[in-house]
């Protein structure tokens, strides 16, 4: 459903700062997928992303979306069919809209007409059992400033508002990796919970080793740039931290392995 071929990106090209973060990167998701991605710092899984979403132009290759080719859709085209979750809590979310309101204007994406005509009765049903299910409390805030919430409340809803209208694909970049581990552990759970759900295609980009071989049916490592390990099913059960510790040491003589994804 998601097909990337060759796709290559080199930031500030003819410069000093010359950098090619993707070498050519091919990569076949399966409808329902969802994959995990490590790597280490500035291996490219944020410009991978990137590149899907329509955040900077290719150089070359293309992106493929259920047999469309969006390379050269523009970001917001691009954002009707996807999902996004970032790692800073204060990006998905609007701090001086009320909960509900945040919700409705996820609800809207990618129509044309804001809230100017208002939150419908139905949604003012809808939305708190769909807060209930996050189990923090939000269904009886419904008009609570967003701007209120905590790191974890606020990267929850961000979650909720970003699978809202059920995307073809759910990008999720390294998104509990702000909050503290019991915040954190609960956001991935709801993850697991809403992916599993709706049955979305899902790519998550993390730095703790556990996290991404408990969650999903396929591991993808990058380095440097280009996609250098690939493991799914039950290979992918099998697989233990040090089994991955010993894939980065292979190709990077143990310098992957940074201290973040150390520390987790
Ligand atoms: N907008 C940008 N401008 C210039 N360089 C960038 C930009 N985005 C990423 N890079 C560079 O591309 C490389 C890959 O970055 P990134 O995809 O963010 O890595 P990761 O998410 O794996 O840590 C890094 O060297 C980074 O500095
Ligand atoms: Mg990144």
């Amino acid at each position: 459903m998601l097909k990337l071929t060759c796709v290559k990106k080199t930031f500030n090209k003819g410069t000093v700062t010359e950098k090619c973060a993707l070498t050519g990167v091919d990569l076949t998701l399966e409808d329902g997928d969802f994959v995990t991605i490590i790597g280490g710092n500035g291996a490219g899984k944020s410009t991978l992303l990137n590149m899907i979403a329509g955040v900077y132009p290719l150089d070359s290759g293309t992106v493929e979306l259920d047999g469309h080719d969006i390379s050269r859709l523009s970001e917001p085209k691009r954002a009707m069919y996807l999902g996004r979750v970032f790692q800073d809590p204060m990006r998905g979310t609007a701090a001086d809209m009320q909960i509900e309101e945040n919700l409705a204007l996820a609800r809207r994406r990618g129509q044309h007409r804001g809230l100017a005509w208002g939150i419908t009765k139905q949604e003012r049903e809808e939305y708190p059992a769909l807060l209930a299910k996050l189990g923090l409390g939000l269904e009886t805030r419904m008009s609570a400033k967003v701007g209120l919430l905590s790191g974890g409340q606020r990267q929850a809803l961000t979650l909720l508002m970003a699978t809202l209208t059920n995307p073809k694909l759910l990008l999720l970049d390294e998104h509990t990796a702000a909050l503290d581990p019991k915040t954190a552990a609960k956001v991935l759970e709801l993850t697991e919970q809403i992916v599993a759900e709706r049955n979305l295609t899902t790519l998550m980009v993390t730095h703790n080793m556990n996290d991404a071989i408990r969650l999903g049916n396929r591991l993808i490592m990058m380095h440097e740039g280009n996609i250098i390990y690939d493991v799914r099913g039950e290979e992918k059960k099998a697989l233990t931290v040090p089994d991955l510790l010993q894939k980065f040491e292979e190709v990077s003589g143990g310098e992957l392995a940074n201290d973040r994804m150390l520390l987790s």
